[in-house]
């Protein structure tokens, strides 16, 4: 079992990566001393861990839909009338936008209570269950309603992604591709526990560095401007983790247009995300400008055009890159029809 020590200035916790990781959260609890706890799980239950202490189980449902301030609220409410306080914990038992949820929750319940993530998908478990990013949707975007609300700790046990379709997975490989770029030793070929550490360890190590998202911390969006407009332009069609691994191809192409980085490298980009049996086309439908236009509302823009590209410093926010440069790497980038990326996400190359 790998344990990632995550330490911030006023709040410290480690994350277990392992299978049987979950079979720690009694031990967790206890540590704690919480007397009760709220467990909300998208996970039957027998996928539950016990938690050592009385517990209301409530059950949530992985997916967008439910990521909603509404939500937040039914959960809050539930843990009123369970007559939850601070000194007690809430535990996360799903993929991201669960984790995403009811850590929102926990942050404002009682102005913060103690949060257990135990996230069971792939792209959860390097990602989105770690670090304290908690958020809810609007109707006018993903994400906009938020907080950093650190858990006191993380079981990323690797026995839930059994439970995983392979595109589930695949999705989850598109955030750990991305890794090979911003600071991770390659991971190609490695048992899938010892990826899941090592994208964790570079999380840590830039969320240490930057809790708050002020600088370091945009370099974990590599390959997410284009990412980000491709699912928008699918609706959503393509999965968050294949849209990344198609913009962390475009990422090395841009760089390399601009002189950042060398051939070999801009080849690189390509080679990484294919060996994990990502896509790496746009998909045909969608043209360079309304890419565009989508990529110059990203959250991270600024209004203006800015990628996180690799380079001599290595990977670093890169604002106001010209539009015409990036209209040239997106329109020399191969096009593939969106069912045919989509469907190759159906076998897997890569669970090891
Ligand atoms: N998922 C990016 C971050 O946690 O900052």
């Amino acid at each position: 079992m790998a344990s990632v020590p995550l330490r911030l200035r006023d709040h410290a916790y480690d994350v277990l990566i392992g299978p049987g990781a979950r079979a720690s959260l009694a031990e967790v609890v206890g540590r704690l001393g919480a007397g009760r706890a709220v467990v909300v799980s998208a996970r039957p239950a027998e996928w539950v861990p016990d938690t050592g202490v009385e517990t209301l189980l409530l059950p949530a449902r992985d997916g967008e839909r439910d990521k909603t301030l509404a939500t937040v609220e039914a959960l809050c409410r539930a843990f009123a009338g369970f007559g939850l306080t601070r000194s007690d914990v809430v535990v996360s038992c799903g993929g991201g936008t669960t984790t995403d949820v009811v850590g929102l929750a926990a942050a404002l319940y009682h102005r913060g209570v103690p949060v257990v993530h135990l996230p069971t998908s792939l792209l959860a478990q390097v990602d989105a269950g770690v670090g304290g990013k908690t958020a809810v949707n609007l109707p006018d975007g993903k994400n906009l309603v938020g907080a950093y609300w650190q858990p006191s700790a993380v079981l990323c046990d690797t026995d839930y992604l059994s439970t995983l379709p392979p595109r589930e997975m695949r999705n989850g490989y598109g955030e750990i591709a991305r890794c090979h770029f911003i600071g991770a030793p390659d991971l190609r070929g490695l048992p899938v526990a010892d990826q899941i550490a090592a994208s964790v360890r570079l999380k840590a190590r830039v969320v240490e560095a930057d809790e708050r998202d002020s600088g370091l911390r945009h370099v974990l969006n590599y390959g997410h401007t284009l990412g980000h407009a491709l699912e928008k332009a699918t609706g959503f069609a393509l999965r968050h983790g294949e849209a990344v691994a198609i913009g962390t191809v475009f990422a090395g192409r841009l760089a390399g247009a601009l002189g950042r980085i060398d051939e070999a490298r801009t080849a690189e980009h390509l080679d990484v995300v294919r060996s994990y049996g990502l896509p790496t086309a746009l998909p045909a439908e969608t043209g360079p400008e309304a890419l565009i236009g989508l990529m110059r509302h990203d959250k991270k823009a600024f209004g203006s055009l800015a990628f996180v590209l690799d380079g001599p410093r290595g990977a670093e926010l890169v604002r106001d890159v010209p539009q015409d440069a990036v209209a040239r790497v997106l329109g020399g980038m191969p096009r593939a029809p969106l069912a045919e990326l989509v469907d190759a996400g159906t076998t897997d190359v890569t669970r090891s």
